[in-house]
């Protein structure tokens, strides 16, 4: 039997109209600064693509567009500036950052309240402890898609393959506050296919192309597949295509649900960011 495909840019769409629905309710406009740092092709891609829903979401986008030169302070220095910016409820810094270019002191510069991205000490401190804050936006659509296919998440067996910082970490943790039993497997786990097999959920995130066979799922289970790895296309020469971390195909006939790629959690990623947004504008502007 074939899976469930779990629609992510339906979900992803849906969700951009709710934050449009509360942009109009908000006395003031919020604002996204997205902050680009040199020419990298993947990079510059993703923050049209914010740039687009922001806008069409009905929110002011600020860009900054940056040389692969810029130097470290010159960098911290706007995002002090866009700290102070009463017009900025949000602030990216889209990474990665070209080498030379320290991302744990630039990100570490964003204010708590506008880390709409959830990678600031402060923001993984309050999702460890369970306090309120933003939360990064990969995990949470993982959580969200999960919640729509599966409803309550409590009780299941969520194995998240990855450790990340972006993804793997704040997921095993937004998992657990789903009260799901959390496992996070990773490149040293002994016997990788028989604890992902365990898993009611599964959350591969760790980049490597069509790694997660279908022997490494119970039968039922919900995959939600976080890689986006571009792969030379198989039928057209010298063309590309895209391929998450599990082998899809035959994955579709073991899952009771599973997430495409591209179209599952992707599109999740820009909506929840939105989201975010005008959570942050609530409550500065509160
Ligand atoms: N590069 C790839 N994904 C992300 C993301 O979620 N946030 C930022 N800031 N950069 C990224």
């Amino acid at each position: 039997m074939s899976a469930i495909k779990i629609d992510g840019k339906a979900y992803a769409e849906r969700l951009r109209g709710h934050v449009a629905q509360a942009v109009k309710a908000l006395p003031a406009q919020p604002g996204l600064a997205v902050v680009l740092v040199g020419e990298d092709p993947a990079s510059q891609v993703y923050v049209r693509s914010k740039a687009k829903f922001t806008v069409e979401t009905g929110m002011r986008s600020i860009e900054h567009k940056l040389p692969a030169d810029i130097s470290e302070d010159a960098l911290v220095s706007l995002v002090r500036d866009l700290n102070a910016d009463p017009e900025v409820d949000g602030i990216l810094v889209q990474l990665p950052l070209p080498k030379g270019l320290n991302s744990d002191r630039v990100i570490e510069e964003i204010h708590p309240d506008k880390d709409v991205d959830g990678l600031t000490e402060a923001s993984a401190g309050r999702l460890s402890l369970g306090k309120k804050g933003l939360r990064p936006c990969t995990p949470t659509g993982c959580v969200m898609l999960a919640k729509d296919t599966l409803g309550d998440l409590s009780g299941k067996h969520c194995v998240v393959l990855g450790r990340s910082i972006l993804v793997g970490k704040p997921a095993a943790l937004l998992f657990l506050e789903q009260n799901c039993t959390v496992t996070i497997a990773h490149s040293r786990t002994k016997d990788l296919a028989s604890v992902c097999r365990e898993a009611d959920i599964l959350v591969p995130a760790v980049g490597r192309p069509q790694m997660v066979q279908a022997e490494w799922i119970k039968p039922g289970a919900c995959v939600i597949d976080v890689g986006i790895n571009r792969v030379p296309s198989q039928r057209f020469e010298g063309k590309t295509r895209l391929v998450g971390d599990v082998d899809y195909k035959p994955a579709r006939d073991v899952a009771g649900s599973i997430t495409p790629v591209p179209g599952g959690v992707g599109p999740m990623t820009i909506a929840c960011l939105l989201r975010n947004t005008v959570i942050a504008a609530c409550h500065r502007r509160g």
